[in-house]
């Protein structure tokens, strides 16, 4: 919408339209609400602070620090470098990715998938999740999001013109949903139901029970599943997938990503597994608003699928190591924590004395120049947590524990 003000009326901000007229353009009544995605604030605050000479250590976002496999980047370039590669992709992905796709479902998760019909690759999994909630959601619909959880959840489904209703996941519980308190809630407009596991922030694994659980009463209450599946490879022995648990096919859809576990969360690859049905919906929409992956990109991450258990074990030996000194730094701060936790990140509860964990957060900010993430922006339920990433090196984070170890805390 533009509104136009004259400005002998009013003096107003806008750009100059004519020598006569200013204009103010207002966003979407669907960004109402939404805000700037937090990371993206805090990093414009850091570059600030860095500006002003602080080098602060950002033990924030989880984007992969170690390179892809050689033998991925080989296959980019030699791929990029053919003529012929450079055109619009189908709107499905390339054949070959979908079958490295298929065959790395069905090596490590024991599922099958049909690589024509039930596999959807993405410009990552996020835009999958947006996908997702535009196929699905009408206004005044309803989508169940996890408290604490990945923030697009929330963004997606209020712009898509759904309603979020928040299930709290509580450390007494496991972090798994309370089945009690999500049957005594109305669940008459609840089209969809958003699940992590394991669970970013809290690190929380699966397990069978709980997926044929969930399945069964989504099955029940007629909600789909959206299954979110990036970290199951990090820090994790027995990777596992939704779509094993039987019948599953009917109500999940899953979404899963070469960011974390292939190092490649710049290149934008992820996917989306579900019943024909379903990827043919997703598609509806998706179509119409990406004309494809570019190909050297596809068959490069097919390449990195292939990759066998010593590539695993290769990154899952540097978190290793990254997480002892994880759990240093946050036994400095007083903090507490789980040590079967999986994942990119270490959750931890703050000590007492401290409001919340933004109060926490400022404090190493602000005095030892080092950044954690405040568990509050995943939700009201992550308040009195902080979570702090393994993107970063041994050295990185020695140097933050050097740096904290100065810091005269509130205890
Ligand atoms: C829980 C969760 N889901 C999805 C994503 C997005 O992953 P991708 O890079 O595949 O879009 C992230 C990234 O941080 C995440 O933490």
């Amino acid at each position: 919408m533009i509104e136009v003000f004259d400005p002998s009326e009013q003096v107003h901000p806008g750009r100059l339209l004519n020598f006569d007229f200013l204009i103010m353009i207002t966003t979407s009544k669907r960004l109402e609400g939404i805000g700037e995605y937090y990371f993206s604030q805090k990093l414009r605050e850091i570059e600030e602070l860095n500006k002003q000479g602080k080098n602060i250590i950002n033990l924030g976002i989880g984007s992969p620090d170690m390179p892809p496999h050689p033998d991925v980047i080989k296959v980019l370039q030699e791929e990029s470098a053919k003529p012929n590669v450079h055109a619009y992709q189908g709107y499905k992905g390339s054949p070959v990715l979908r079958k490295a796709i298929s065959t790395w479902y069905n090596t490590w998760y024991q599922v099958e998938l049909n690589p024509d019909t039930e596999i959807l690759p993405l410009i990552g999994s996020k835009e999958g999740i947006m996908h997702i909630c535009m196929t699905y959601l009408n206004e005044g619909d309803e989508a169940l999001i996890p408290n604490p959880g990945y923030p697009t959840y929330n963004s997606a489904v209020k712009l898509a013109g759904g309603a979020t209703v928040p299930y709290e996941l509580t450390a007494a519980n496991n972090w798994l949903p309370d089945f009690e308190k999500l049957n005594a809630g109305n669940l008459s407009k609840v089209k969809l139901m958003f699940v992590n596991y394991p669970h970013m922030p809290t690190g929380q694994l699966p397990n069978v029970a709980f997926f044929e659980k969930l399945v069964n009463w989504a099955r029940e209450k007629n909600i789909l599943l959206v299954h979110d599946n990036p970290y199951s490879f990090i820090l994790n022995d027995s990777p596992a997938s939704f779509l094993s648990v039987k019948g599953a096919k009917e109500v999940v859809l899953e979404l899963n990503s070469l960011s974390k576990s292939q190092n490649m969360a710049g290149w934008r690859v992820g996917m989306l597994c579900a019943a024909r049905e379903r990827i043919d919906e997703v598609l509806r929409f998706k179509s119409n608003m990406d004309s494809g992956m570019f190909l050297p990109i596809q068959l490069a991450a097919a390449k990195a699928l292939a990759l066998e258990m010593d590539w695993y074990n290769s990154i899952n030996k540097v978190y290793r190591e990254r997480r002892k000194i994880v759990f240093e730094l946050l036994d400095l701060l007083n903090c507490t924590y789980s040590n079967e936790q999986v994942g990119m990140f270490v959750w931890a509860a703050i000590p007492i004395g401290y409001k919340d964990g933004y109060a926490l957060s400022d404090e190493v900010l602000y005095n030892a120049n080092v950044f954690i993430t405040p568990g509050g922006i995943f939700g009201s339920a992550g308040d009195k947590y902080v979570r702090v990433s393994l993107c970063s090196t041994t050295e990185k984070l020695e140097e933050s524990i050097n740096r904290i170890k100065k810091l005269v805390l509130v205890k």
